[in-house]
């Protein structure tokens, strides 16, 4: 099969490498991809909001399969344009995607079918949205209702921060559109677990558990960050909160959309919060995690391929997801200043130090190839998974691996799956 992916991060190259494990595969493309995807695919020079160049694209290389890794191109609707170019896709179509689109409807989606979250309330209209502060509780969560990098959520302690972030939301539109509508939530404390899940539209199945590490300092301090490292599996994701969530979110989430004539296809991340109530849902993300899929995907016994084409064809529940009884750590090698401001540019040395060590990967999300040399790219410019018996021995593993890559300005948190301890 000839495939194609779209996107650019290490989640892409997590798919990548993944992908490439299939014996299915004859050929595969990566747009636009990244100096590490070119293991495994040729990288073409096409945007992933490039709708028209992909599809066109996607046609003149006879694609058997696109897997589209991204968000924006997912709610954007790329899946229903590759659809319409006759390409097989993996991923959902845009009035599926709008689970992660938009927060609003995936809010209302859970109050309509009984599916736990926090409290809230939507507004379109700022002063509304104002005037119901007063009314709150605080802490309280204001949450840009489309899509913002990850970054168009605010936790405000009192009444006036929380004033000062719808403006920052729906009056300065400091995430753009997104702040057309605000969510103003509960806040929620516990441990929040990552589950991403296969669905075909009906038949929906997890995969291991992970967690995040949003924030970019030590010990969750500083701002937030697309993520600076996982673990999986999550201690804290215990058999009893599993059956939680099969009995009242997974399946219910799957159903919801089907019966608002919206069928899933793809992967559905929950970002769940283990609350002194039970799990809530925090959010869905309509696609894989970044990082999560570094340190989950290499976890995986499947062949990639098979499940991504049993989840367009419906039949899922013929697959059987296993995953390896061992553990994964990725630590993100960022450069120092991000997420605010970073220098880019710098040559990456060390890499070939992976190809040696069964159970290492090193994952590029943002870098790309100069006069044949790998520099820094981006904020998030490695993610370094390791795999070990536990949690433990995969993190010293993990960490002993970020010492094998140099590149200057190189900066990682160094407490990546230490809550483990504590498990
Ligand atoms: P989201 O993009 O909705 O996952 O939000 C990003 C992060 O903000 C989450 O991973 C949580 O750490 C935090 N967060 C979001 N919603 C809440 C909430 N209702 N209560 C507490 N923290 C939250
Ligand atoms: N790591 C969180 C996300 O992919 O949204």
């Amino acid at each position: 099969m000839r495939v194609l992916i779209v996107g650019s991060g290490g989640r892409e190259h997590a798919i990548a490498a993944s992908a490439a494990r299939s014996r299915k595969v004859e050929k595969m493309y990566c747009a636009p991809g990244n100096a590490g995807i070119e293991e495994f695919a040729e990288c073409v020079d096409i945007g992933a909001m490039e709708f028209d160049k992909l599809t066109a694209f996607a046609k003149e290389k006879a694609i058997d399969l696109c897997i589209v890794g991204m968000d924006d191109p997912l709610v954007g609707g790329l899946v229903d344009e590759m659809e319409a170019a006759g390409i097989r896709t993996f991923g959902p179509r845009k009035n599926a995607a709008v689970l992660e689109g938009s927060k609003a409807f995936s809010k209302a989606l859970m109050k309509k079918y009984n599916i736990p979250t926090a409290e809230y309330e939507s507004f379109t209209d700022s002063g509304k949205a104002m005037e119901y502060l007063e009314t709150v509780k605080f802490p309280i969560v204001l949450k840009a209702d489309g899509l913002a990098l990850g970054k168009g959520v605010l936790i405000c302690q009192n009444l006036e921060e929380a004033k000062e972030g719808v403006k920052t939301i729906m009056l300065d539109k400091k995430f753009g559109t997104a702040g057309n509508a605000i969510v103003i939530e509960e806040f929620m404390t516990g441990r929040e677990v990552s589950v991403l899940s296969f669905v075909d539209g009906k038949t929906i199945k997890t995969m291991a558990s992970a967690q995040d590490h949003k924030r970019a300092g030590d010990g969750d301090t500083g701002l937030n960050t697309g993520g600076m490292g996982t673990f999986s599996p999550s201690p804290f994701y215990t058999k009893e909160v599993e059956e939680f969530c099969e009995k009242y979110i997974y399946q219910a989430t799957v159903d919801a959309m089907a019966a608002e004539g919206r069928p899933f296809k793809g992967v559905i991340f929950f970002g769940l919060m283990l609350t002194e109530d039970g799990p809530k849902v925090l959010e869905y993300n309509a696609r894989f995690g970044d990082p999560e899929a570094q340190v989950v995907l290499p976890r995986m016994k499947n062949d990639l391929i098979e499940v991504a084409e049993a989840c367009i064809d419906g039949t899922l529940d013929q697959i059987d997801l296993q995953f390896e009884e061992n553990a994964a750590v990725c630590v993100v090698l960022a450069s120092e200043g991000y997420p605010v401001k970073y220098e880019k540019g710098f040559p990456v040395f060390g890499l070939e130090e992976f190809k040696k060590h069964d159970g290492y990967y090193c994952f590029h999300a943002g870098t790309k190839r100069q006069n044949g040399q790998v520099v820094t790219n981006g904020g998030r410019v490695l993610g370094i998974t390791a795999k070990g018996k536990t949690l433990k021995e995969a993190r010293e593993n993990a960490y002993a691996a970020t010492k094998w890559v140099q590149f200057e300005n190189k900066y990682m948190r160094h407490d990546i799956g230490k809550a483990i301890d504590e498990a």
